[in-house]
């Protein structure tokens, strides 16, 4: 099966054809003539199913929805209404209808895909009977090399199309369907053994950022555009649910049973699943999270753009990540954490040695000189290697800098050391302020003693925020604070909110030149100078905000690009020190235009 690659659908002529639209009396397009468009046309010709499902619409429309658009491309203004009612491709035969009406209180998120009929599910079961027969040891072998090729292979010898056939006809190992009922045929045996089943849409589609179900009932979906969406696939009986989570679970090599419940593991495209089995540990059954993982990750240029920072708390960063600084991310579940970490890490020099070590594979870098560690989890504890174990052999292995996935536990106590000795770390960590921070990392089981706390240099706290506006959530960095260290008479601490987040306004604010810490008794001491001419390292925060700034204007987004202008900038040291006036300006804009 050939993947479809979404994002090279054209949906200009689409565009042109949605103002040419037929108009009723109110001046509302008018469903009935609405044409969807080029794209829509070559998808609906193969996929009949999505042809019936759109036909079926057309004659009952979603009741108070805008009319139904197909788009090859979803693009974020899209979700800045409140009525909303979209169809769109996630493969060439699976298909995404979200809406939500003028009374619905939640959106909705229906698949599209070519399922079997209730009446002719027993086809599947009678398919792997013919599948057992054609397996032997030989092929047996060959599927553990390549499962998808072989399973195609078996499937085409196996089960035969007849256009115009009525019924199934059956002959020794073969099978004879009509054409449609091979298609769901196909897509049944294949989203089930090589995809992830019911959910299958669901991880193939892009703009997904979490998939959950939180016991019997409706699986859920937080869309990056539409925000939460019930979806139609349900679990309603306590034995499918926990028959679909013991499956993806033994696919993934971690069996979840009743005597260990829970489980956290990697699925084969790099998103994290967690699990909560029975209903001892979780009364409404077994539960699970999906974290879509992407595979690029979001470039800082990126977050600027959509306003989680500005570009001088992103040039703030870049000056602190060069000079070594060690720095923690933290906020509440899904703000954005691992996506800024993930984004800033650009900013380490490119030649850096670095090693990463974390639970789930999550963290990306870019540099060609990183070691990558994940823990190990088994069954006895003495084979299982945990972050606290990786992370004291990284101190071994003379790196530069050491991300850590997530603080949680003992591991952080050796952070500490690791940054006492020179290496500086950077970590996410769940805390709602300094406050909550502090005591986390001065008490049980990471027990820092509290003069120690100012190893760590940088804090900082990021947030969902709902856009009043639009009703969208939007993650933002709501503060980057200095620590300063312990006032050790006074037993308070000391630290400075350099960059603050004002709600109302949607805008960041900078403290001002004077009262950063770290750039004047830190980073200006690396540099060479000398107290008095302080001025010269907000001078530099400046051209390097400029250049972040010119970077979103070029809209240089994608993450590698990114990191190739920054490495520019890292070959060229001279451009950082200089005046910012229209000369350095200029120097700068050849430069990032060059690479
Ligand atoms: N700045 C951002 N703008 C838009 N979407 C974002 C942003 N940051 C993260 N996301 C999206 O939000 C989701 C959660 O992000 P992420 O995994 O970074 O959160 P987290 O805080 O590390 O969560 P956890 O606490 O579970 O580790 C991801 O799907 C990601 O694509
Ligand atoms: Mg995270």
């Amino acid at each position: 099966m050939s993947s479809f690659n979404i994002v090279r659908v054209e949906n200009v002529d689409e565009e042109k054809e949605d103002e040419l639209l037929p108009t009723d009396d109110q001046g509302e397009p008018n469903v009935l003539e609405q044409s969807l468009g080029r794209t829509y046309e070559e998808f609906a010709r193969y996929a009949l199913h999505l042809y019936e499902y759109v036909q079926s619409l057309i004659e009952t429309p979603i009741e108070d929805a805008p009319p139904l658009n197909f788009r090859a491309v979803l693009t974020r203004d899209l979700g800045f209404e409140k009525i909303f009612n979209f169809i769109y491709p996630t493969s060439n035969e699976s298909f995404v209808h979200i809406y939500k009406g003028k009374m619905d209180a939640h959106g909705n998120y229906k698949v599209i895909e070519p399922r079997l009929p209730e009446e002719m599910s027993y086809l599947t079961g009678l398919v792997e009977e013919k599948f057992s027969l054609a397996v032997d040891e030989k092929v047996a072998a060959e599927i553990v090399e390549n499962k998808e090729e072989v399973l195609k292979r078996i499937f085409e010898s196996t089960v035969i199309p007849v256009a115009g056939l009525s019924g199934v006809r059956e002959q020794g190992r073969t099978i004879f369907v009509s054409e449609e009922l091979y298609q769901s045929l196909r897509y049944e045996i294949f989203t089930d053994k090589i995809g992830l089943g019911r959910i299958d849409t669901m991880m193939k589609d892009p703009y997904l950022e979490d998939i959950s179900c939180n016991g019997l009932g409706s699986v859920f979906v937080e869309h990056k555009i539409f925000g939460s969406l019930k979806t139609n696939i349900e679990f309603l009986v306590r034995e499918d649910l926990d028959a679909f989570i013991t499956r993806i679970c033994e696919r993934v090599g971690k069996p979840v049973s009743r005597r260990r419940p829970i489980v956290d593991a990697a699925l084969p495209d790099g998103s994290r699943l967690n699990v909560v089995f029975g209903d001892d540990v979780s009364r409404r059954g077994s539960n699970f999270t999906i974290r879509k993982f992407s595979k690029v990750p979001m470039s800082i240029v990126q977050l600027i753009k959509y306003g989680t920072l500005d570009e001088r708390m992103a040039a703030y960063i870049w000056m602190m990540l060069e000079s070594g600084m060690s720095m923690f991310i933290c906020g509440e579940t899904a703000s954005g954490k691992t996506t800024t970490l993930n984004a800033v890490t650009v900013f380490i020099r490119p030649t850096a040695r670095i090693v990463s070590i974390e639970d789930t594979p999550e963290l990306f870098v870019p540099h060609p000189n990183w070691i990558n560690e994940v823990t190990r989890r088994s069954e006895t504890q003495t084979s299982s290697i945990e972050l606290f174990d990786l992370l004291k052999s990284a101190l071994r292995q003379r790196p530069n800098y050491i991300i850590v996935g997530e603080i949680r536990s003992r591991e952080g106590n050796v952070a500490f050391q690791a940054i006492q000795t020179g290496h500086p770390v950077i970590s996410t960590f769940h805390a709602a302020n300094m406050q909550k921070l502090i005591q986390r990392i001065t008490g049980d089981p990471i027990n820092i003693p509290p003069t120690y706390v100012d190893n760590l240099n940088l804090v900082m706290f990021q947030s969902n925020v709902k856009n009043p506006k639009t009703n969208q959530l939007q993650r933002r960095v709501t503060a980057i604070h200095e620590i300063v260290g312990m006032d050790p008479v006074e037993k308070t601490y000391n630290f400075i909110e350099l960059f603050s987040y004002d709600p109302i306004t949607d805008k960041h604010t900078f403290r001002g030149i004077g009262n950063s810490y770290l750039l004047e008794y830190k980073v200006a001491p690396m540099k060479r100078l000398v107290h008095k001419d302080f001025r010269k390292i907000y001078d530099e925060l400046e051209l390097r905000a400029y250049l972040m700034k010119r970077l979103v204007e070029m809209k240089v987004e994608d993450y590698n690009e990114v990191y190739a202008r920054i490495s520019k900038i890292y070959e060229n040291p001279y451009l950082t020190s200089m005046k910012v006036d229209d000369y350095s300006k200029k120097v700068i804009d050849k430069i990032l235009r060059e690479t």
